[in-house]
């Protein structure tokens, strides 16, 4: 079966669309974009501010050749692909925070959320939504209030518009080629082009453990799991799963 590209003017989410048409068996490599969601997703339950015509909401169907424990490891390699795209289009350098938000001179520019199949039947034919919003021609005061010192997009960040089309082209087809090298050499390759863009290693960061108390620590950078590794000031070090992270005020 063929890949489809789904062109959408307006939707909730594509993710949710995505997921629908994935779960009917759409091929691997198929993606759904809209020209505006009314009910962005974001991670941990967050909304995606989506205004028509602004940013690149698009979600590519996968299915990856991997075990359903290494499922998780798509969220980084989708993160990678996703700022070396915009590296390519934009033609300024684009760094990652852990897990997959894609960032620039402390700024959001986008964001990424890969949700599965359920994968818990190992012979099930699995498949993989990672959705990718992109933040491309806003002005500083068209975003939100709540987002607008933390927010940045293409246009700020290059001077110039950027062809959503092409910048999809790039992200679609590289995201393919980081899953395939996923698929055939394991993780670390990733994970070693991952670590160059890292701009939490060495920083000083606050979370929420799993008990919801407030940690305090330096980023040791990912693990070979796609772990976040923080050595509290004891010299413990913790291993951090999912969540958010967040530089610690100075
Ligand atoms: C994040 O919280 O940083 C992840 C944001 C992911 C947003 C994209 S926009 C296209 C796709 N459809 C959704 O509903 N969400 C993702």
């Amino acid at each position: 079966m063929e890949a489809r590209i789904v062109v959408l003017d307006t939707t909730d989410s594509t993710n949710r669309i995505a997921f629908t048409m994935a779960s009917e068996g759409i091929a691997h490599g198929s993606a759904v974009i809209a020209r505006e969601q009314t009910r962005g997703r974001g991670r941990l339950g967050k909304h995606w501010q989506s205004p028509a015509g602004r940013g690149l909401y698009c979600s590519i169907i996968i299915r990856p050749r991997l075990a359903p424990e290494d499922f998780p490891l798509i969220t980084m390699t989708a993160g990678l692909a996703t700022a070396l795209a915009l590296d390519e289009i934009s033609g300024v350098h684009f760094g990652l925070k852990w897990p997959n938000d894609i960032y620039r001179r402390g700024k959001k520019c986008g964001g990424i959320l890969v949700e599965s199949s359920p994968l818990l039947d190992p012979d099930e034919d699995h498949f993989a939504v990672v959705g990718i919003g992109i933040n491309v021609d806003d002005r500083s005061d068209e975003f939100d209030p709540d987002i607008r010192k933390t927010a940045t997009s293409l246009y700020l960040e290059c001077g110039r518009p950027i062809d959503k089309r092409l910048l999809f082209e790039t992200l679609h087809q590289k995201l393919l080629v980081k899953i395939s090298i996923l698929e055939q050499d394991g993780f670390s390759t990733i994970l070693d082009r991952w670590k160059k863009k890292d701009i939490l290693v060495g920083s000083r960061l606050d979370w929420v453990n799993v008990k919801g108390q407030k940690v305090s620590g330096i980023s040791l950078g990912p693990d070979d799991q796609g772990r976040l590794h923080i050595r509290d000031d004891n010299g413990l070090v913790h291993e951090v799963i999912s969540g958010d992270v967040r530089l610690a005020s100075v």
